[in-house]
């Protein structure tokens, strides 16, 4: 039985700042930002978008015509919870108005969590083939002003519908998975921002994918060779030039020219460049890019995809693109999504950044800004009010 990814949609709030005017903002050379670590753009989310926001609009387009009615299961993973109880797909549940009968769960573990919540989805829908899972990944990535993380910021949320029938992506059962308990960046529950050692986690970041290579190729059989794109997990574009040819060193592959190297990720690589890091929705964002922009036919095309969450999990898998997946993509929405976004000032940029919902239970309308169809409206008694706009 076939399981995967039967339809993909991608979201990022309406704004975004150029990393030249950060730059200059920071007193740095933008190619350290534009060349370094290969960003163009990072999406910024205005005070009343959040993950929960992020992820119904995302969801939204993948549950026309009845599709929303079979959902049985909804997976969100994120690192941005808003609650360390209530799950944040519950809220999407609500403004999507879909079944009660219906199971909710938030998954977390750094950017990994998002290939769990498709692995399950794929093992669950084996034993109830008629099922269709929404997989939802949708992350805020926050780093301090004027920290070496911060050209690294972004935001953006990931809507998967994971059937029996996948009209995009069949996945493949074996995989080569890998944890090791290493302090290389975490989010600690009294901090906006993440803590991080961000050269160290580059480094666990590669040593990571050796691991998950090794056993990925001890269980499919398979060599490099046998994959003909590559996604990786994406904080910024360079990491996963610098992975991807590392990965083709450390499998004798190092003889194929630079060019071939960088053509077999060029394509997911679009959409990262202009929103930055989505944390556990990057690497969907890459396959999302790849399957919009690539002009090659990938039909029957093997796809290799290296998941990578900070503390650490990794994994490495494949999935075999299907027959007729371009009339399935979503690439117009997307280019439109991206292109119709508003540039921001570096004054207004930290001005979003540095807005606080209250901690005290007081009640605060949010600021009415540019969002998708839902927008956090309100917050009273400690409770989130979301509103559906017009
Ligand atoms: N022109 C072109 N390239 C330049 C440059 C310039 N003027 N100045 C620096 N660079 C290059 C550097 O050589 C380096 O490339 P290299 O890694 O190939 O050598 C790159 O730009 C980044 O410079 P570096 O000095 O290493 O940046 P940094 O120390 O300020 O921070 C990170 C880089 C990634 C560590 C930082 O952004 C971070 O902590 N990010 C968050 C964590 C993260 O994303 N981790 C990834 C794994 S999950």
């Amino acid at each position: 039985m076939k399981t995967g990814i039967d339809a993909l949609s991608f979201y990022t709030p309406r704004y975004y700042l150029d990393l030249v005017t950060l730059a200059e903002a920071r007193g740095v050379d933008s190619d350290k930002y534009c060349v370094g670590l290969g960003q163009q753009h990072m999406a910024v989310c205005p005070p009343d978008e959040d993950v929960i926001t992020m992820a119904a609009t995302a969801a939204l387009p993948l549950l026309r015509n009845g599709v929303g009615d079979a959902i049985d299961t909804i997976f969100f993973a994120t690192e941005t919870g808003t609650d360390q109880s209530k799950a944040a797909g519950i809220y999407v549940h609500s403004l999507l108005d879909l079944p009660s009968r219906c199971r909710v769960v938030e998954l977390k573990q750094a950017c990994y969590s998002s290939t769990a919540a498709l692995q399950i989805a794929c093992a669950l829908l084996r034993q109830k083939p008629d099922s269709k899972i929404l997989v939802l990944a949708s992350d805020i990535a926050r780093y301090g002003l004027g920290t070496r993380g911060e050209p690294t910021q972004g935001c953006g949320a990931i809507a998967m519908l994971v059937t029996t029938e996948p009209r995009l992506l069949e996945i493949e059962a074996e995989s080569g998975y890998y944890t090791a308990d290493v302090m290389d960046f975490w989010r600690p529950n009294y901090k906006d921002e993440a803590v991080v050692d961000g050269h160290f986690s580059t480094k666990v970041y590669l040593s990571s994918l050796m691991e998950t290579w090794r056993g990925y190729e001890k269980a499919s059989g398979l060599s490099f060779g046998d994959v003909t794109r590559f996604c990786y997990h994406l904080p910024f574009t360079r990491m996963a030039t610098k992975a991807h040819h590392l990965l083709a060193r450390h499998t004798g592959n190092d003889q194929l020219p630079d060019e071939t190297l960088d053509a077999q990720i060029a394509d997911s690589l679009h959409y990262n460049r202009v929103t930055g890091n989505s944390y556990a929705a990057s690497l969907y964002e890459g396959l999302t890019s790849l399957l919009d922009k690539s002009s090659e036919d990938l039909t029957g095309k093997r796809i290799g995809l290296f998941s990578y969450g900070s503390g650490c999990v990794a994994e490495f898998f494949s999935g075999l693109v299907q027959t007729g997946y371009t009339d399935h993509i979503r690439r117009g929405a997307h280019e439109k999504l991206l292109s119709d976004r508003v540039k921001l000032s570096c004054d207004e940029y930290e001005a979003f950044y540095s807005f606080r919902l209250p901690q005290d239970g007081s009640d605060l309308n949010v600021p009415q800004n540019l969002t998708g169809p839902f927008r956090l409206g309100r917050v009273s008694e400690h409770k989130r009010i979301y509103q559906k706009v017009g």
